[in-house]
């Protein structure tokens, strides 16, 4: 079982303002910790004694919690404490990894928890972005962004569309019509395409090269950007990438840049599609791999570079520990 805290405060005590910000703090849980309402065992609400005009638990009631046991109760007059404020416990079935949600004037409760970070790893295939970045996320219990597997997305709808990744004109049509959604469950990226979770079919060896085919395109990179900054600007989270830290967030609270030789990313990727089951070849990988750096280093929009004040980690002679460990100790460094 888990159980999930949030409050909110109103502005005024009036059963709009009530039923609104219940109905805002409950959508923010289950959005947040991507839970399902039928998920949801028992909510417990409490509100300060100077809200009178509503019962907070029929405003849940109301958004749709019908299934579940609700309880709301009132809160001791404390001298000092914050005014108008309503509380939440929720108990969910399952056990997931908890994203606790303070809004309004009660981030000021849990600034520990309530304010917005983000950490920005860049660097080219191989260098070992996606793994330092996943283990840092659990690390830090914050949402881990694989911007990669977005532009992954569009080039294998290109792909199944027969649309030529390099026809600019003919891409930007067929963005116009494509669903890109991604979703996290337990700390696991989701890509959704039209759907379907394609996860899994954007790794194929094709995809990577018509990936960064794709990604020269401007249009294409201001859709994904876009949905890139809504989702950090939310949440915590580790992004990583080839331009995070220089346009997609450029105040990044920590930003990274990760290389290794040529050699080493390659046979990473060797080992890592072989593990998959793909039939690779390593001499033609590492071609394709400095095909990409060459083709995403270069291009006119966003290049591949590091950001002035990213921190550099060559990850060629440490392990996977190593890496995690040097990067941790930064960020402890600044917090
Ligand atoms: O990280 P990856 O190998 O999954 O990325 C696939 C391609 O997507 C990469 O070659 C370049 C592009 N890309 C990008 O241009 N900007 C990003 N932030 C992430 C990826």
């Amino acid at each position: 079982m888990t159980v999930i805290r949030g409050a909110t405060t109103i502005k005024e005590d009036t059963p709009e303002e009530i039923r609104a910000a219940v109905k805002e703090l409950l959508g923010e849980i289950i959005d947040r910790n991507t839970i399902k309402k039928d998920e949801v065992m028992s909510i417990v609400l409490s509100s300060t004694s100077d809200i009178h005009s509503y019962y907070p638990a029929k405003a849940a009631r109301e958004t749709g919690f019908e299934s579940c046991a609700l309880f709301s109760a009132q809160e001791p007059d404390i001298v000092g404490g914050l005014a108008l404020c309503i509380r939440v416990m929720i108990f969910v079935e399952k056990n997931i990894s908890v994203r606790h949600v303070y809004l309004h004037g009660a981030q000021n409760l849990r600034k520990d928890i309530t304010k917005v970070y983000s950490v920005a790893i860049d660097g080219p295939a191989g260098s070992g972005k996606s793994t330092i970045a996943r283990i840092l996320a659990k690390d830090r219990k914050i949402l881990y962004l694989d911007t990669g597997a977005m532009y992954r997305a569009c080039a294998l709808k290109a792909l199944q569309s027969n649309v030529d990744a390099a026809d600019e004109a003919a891409v930007c049509d067929l963005l116009k019509t494509i669903e890109l959604t991604v979703r996290h469950e337990n700390g696991e990226q989701h890509t959704v395409l039209d759907g379907k979770d394609v996860s899994e079919e954007i790794r194929r060896p094709e995809v990577s090269m018509a990936a960064s085919t794709i990604s020269t395109h401007a249009y294409v990179r201001m859709k994904m950007v876009e949905k890139q900054q809504e989702i950090a600007s939310k949440t915590s989270c580790v992004l990583d990438g080839r331009d995070i830290g220089t346009v997609v967030l450029p105040n990044a609270d920590f930003k990274f840049f990760l290389t290794a030789r040529p050699e080493v990313r390659a046979r990473r990727r060797y080992d890592e599609l072989k593990a998959k089951g793909y039939e690779v070849d390593l001499a033609a990988l590492e071609k394709e791999l400095a095909l990409r750096d060459q083709q995403d280093s270069t291009r006119d929009v966003s290049p591949l570079k590091r950001a002035p004040d990213a921190v550099l980690v060559d990850t060629s002679d440490m392990t996977v520990d190593e890496v995690v460990a040097h990067i941790r100790s930064k960020i402890q460094e600044k917090i």
